[in-house]
């Protein structure tokens, strides 16, 4: 199999391609990545020298480059993990988000209908269902829920998934679509509450929580987010959406107090800070549709991923310290300085 992976040299792009390679000698995997702020080719330096792994810069909202890369490649499968993602970043730009992730996706599709596919899949998030009460721990996000968001990036990626079911509607393109939870683990840009937290307990730096730290997200580790894409894209049937999450529900105030517990630091370096507009209060997945068609579960418990990524962090620090002591410093004056 051939495949487009766009975004790879992010967060989950960028675990999915060590993913496939690992997983399937035989598969070509071709990677188109703009290498925005997120984008790290120091996250696919494992990869590099494997002979079945090309890598191309490029941006999927330049009709010409992606054009010229099916006319030459011919993939069999895409799978559109490229994208804005930080949702303060939205709140602070919100044009950006709406060119990539929503422009972006419909030239990969339209190339998609120009020169055949076997899947297009869209990465997507539970965040384009909005948010869910504290008060209702019986309720969760099923593939049924209404889209009913609160970001401009949360907008954004529905308004991408509502194109691409279009597009499957209008012109029959072979799609799937997967909204996951949260995901955490290696190569996790620092912006994120998990890698920053880390970050700044590592530097005795404060520890920004937002509001009361009440907050409820769904904890996926990355590679079981992984594993639920590639059964997707191989055995999920096309037109469906697929929700994915583990059951791993805790309060940000849970997490961040696991991190500063492995890390041994203490919770004195917690600081609650204003809140971010529109915070939404819970996510929480009901993954029921893809465990009974296509026997996927999770295999990493909260306690035990949180345990590898704290360690993954301390081992490679040099990856997180190159992306802190660049321009993200400027990013954290603005997003943390005033706050
Ligand atoms: P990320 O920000 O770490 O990585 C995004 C990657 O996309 C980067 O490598 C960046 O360079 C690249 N990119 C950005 N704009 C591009 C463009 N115009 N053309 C080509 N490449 C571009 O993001 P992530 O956390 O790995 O998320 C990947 C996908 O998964 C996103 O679509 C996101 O919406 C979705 N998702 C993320 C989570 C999560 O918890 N992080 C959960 C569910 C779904
Ligand atoms: P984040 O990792 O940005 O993911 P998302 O907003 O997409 O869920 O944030 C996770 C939660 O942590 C969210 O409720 C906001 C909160 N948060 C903080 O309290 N402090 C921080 O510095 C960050 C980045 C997030």
């Amino acid at each position: 199999m051939k495949l487009l992976v766009t975004g790879g040299a992010g967060f989950i792009g960028g675990n999915f391609m060590h993913y496939i390679l690992n997983k399937y000698p035989k598969d070509k995997v071709i990677c188109l990545d703009a290498l925005t702020y997120a984008g790290n080719m120091e996250t696919l330096a494992d990869v590099m020298d494997n002979p079945n792994f090309t890598f191309v810069k490029g941006d999927i909202s330049d009709r010409d480059t992606v054009f010229q890369l099916f006319e030459k490649e011919k993939p069999d499968v895409v799978v559109n993990f490229a994208a804005e993602s930080h949702v303060d970043r939205s709140i602070e730009d919100p044009g950006l988000f709406l060119h990539t992730n929503i422009l972006g996706t419909g030239v990969l599709m339209d190339a998609c209908r120009k020169y055949g596919i076997q899947r297009y899949h869209q990465v997507s998030t539970d965040e384009v269902y909005g948010d869910l009460p504290l008060d209702r721990p019986d309720l969760f996000f099923t593939e049924e829920t209404p889209l009913h968001t609160s970001s401009p990036y949360s907008a954004s990626k529905a308004s991408a998934d509502l194109l691409v079911l279009a597009y499957h509607r209008t012109f029959h393109l072979p799609i799937s679509i997967s909204h996951c939870s949260n995901n955490y683990g290696p190569y996790h840009f620092p912006e994120k509450l998990i890698p920053l937290m880390i970050a700044n307990a590592l530097n005795d730096k404060p520890l920004p929580v937002y509001g009361k730290g009440e907050n409820i997200r769904d904890w996926l580790y990355v590679e079981d987010h992984c594993s639920a894409i590639d059964l997707i894209v191989r055995k999920g049937r096309e037109g469906e959406i697929y929700n994915i999450g583990g059951h791993n529900e805790r309060t940000n105030l849970q997490v961040v107090k696991a991190i500063l517990k492995e890390l041994g630091k203490p919770e004195s370096l917690i600081r609650f800070v204003t809140d971010r507009p529109g915070h939404d209060r819970r996510y929480a997945i009901d993954p029921t549709k893809i465990h009974n068609e296509l026997g996927w579960e999770p295999t990493t418990r909260f306690e035990d991923g949180i345990k590898l990524t704290v360690k993954w962090y301390l081992e490679n620090r040099t990856w997180w310290e190159h992306i802190i002591n660049g321009e993200y410093q400027n990013y954290y004056e603005r997003m943390y300085g005033h706050r």
